[in-house]
C-alpha cells in the first residue's frame, strides 16, 4: 500500500478517536455516568478501532516511506507518548467525570502537536 492510503487510514483513526473523547467528555459534564451511557458499546469499539488505526497507519506509513530502515526516528517517539495520552484522555470521564473538562481541552491540543510534529519532524 503507499504511504497516502496509509496516511488516509491514521487519519480516520484520528477522527474516531478524537470524536469519542468528545462523545464522553460531554457524556460526564451533563452528569452521565458508565451506566446511563447508551452508546458505550458503540463508543468502545470505535475508539478501540481507532486507536489501532492510528498506528497501523502512522507505522504503515513509516514502513511504506522506507523510512524505518534506518530506526524509528526522534518524532515518532514523541507522537507514541501522544497516543498513550489520548488513550489516558479517553479513560478520563469515566475514571474523573470532574476532569472531563481537562480532557476536552486537552485533546485539541495534543491532536494539533501531534500534526506538528508529522509536519516539522523536528528531531
Ligand atoms: C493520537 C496521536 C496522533 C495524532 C493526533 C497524530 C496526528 C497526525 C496528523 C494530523 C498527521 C497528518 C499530518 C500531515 O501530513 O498533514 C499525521 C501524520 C503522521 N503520523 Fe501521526 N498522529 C498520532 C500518532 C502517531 C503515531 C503513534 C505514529 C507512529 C509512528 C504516527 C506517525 C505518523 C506518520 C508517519 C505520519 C505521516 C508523516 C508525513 O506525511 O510526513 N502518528 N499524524
Amino acid at each position: 500500500m503507499s504511504p497516502e492510503v496509509y496516511k488516509l487510514i491514521h487519519l480516520a483513526g484520528i477522527f474516531m478517536v478524537f470524536m469519542s473523547i468528545g462523545g464522553l467528555a460531554l457524556h460526564a459534564l451533563n452528569g452521565g455516568t458508565k451506566e446511563s451511557n447508551g452508546a458505550r458499546r458503540l463508543v468502545s469499539i470505535t475508539y478501540g478501532v481507532g486507536l489501532l488505526l492510528i498506528l497501523l497507519g502512522g507505522f504503515g506509513w513509516l514502513g511504506a516511506a522506507g523510512v524505518m530502515a534506518a530506526g524509528m526516528p526522534g518524532w515518532t517517539w514523541a507522537k507514541l507518548g501522544i497516543w498513550l495520552a489520548v488513550g489516558a484522555l479517553l479513560a478520563l470521564p469515566t475514571v474523573k467525570p470532574e476532569l472531563s473538562r481537562i480532557a476536552w481541552i486537552a485533546a485539541p491540543i495534543l491532536g494539533i502537536l501531534g500534526a506538528w510534529l508529522a509536519r516539522t519532524k523536528p528531531f
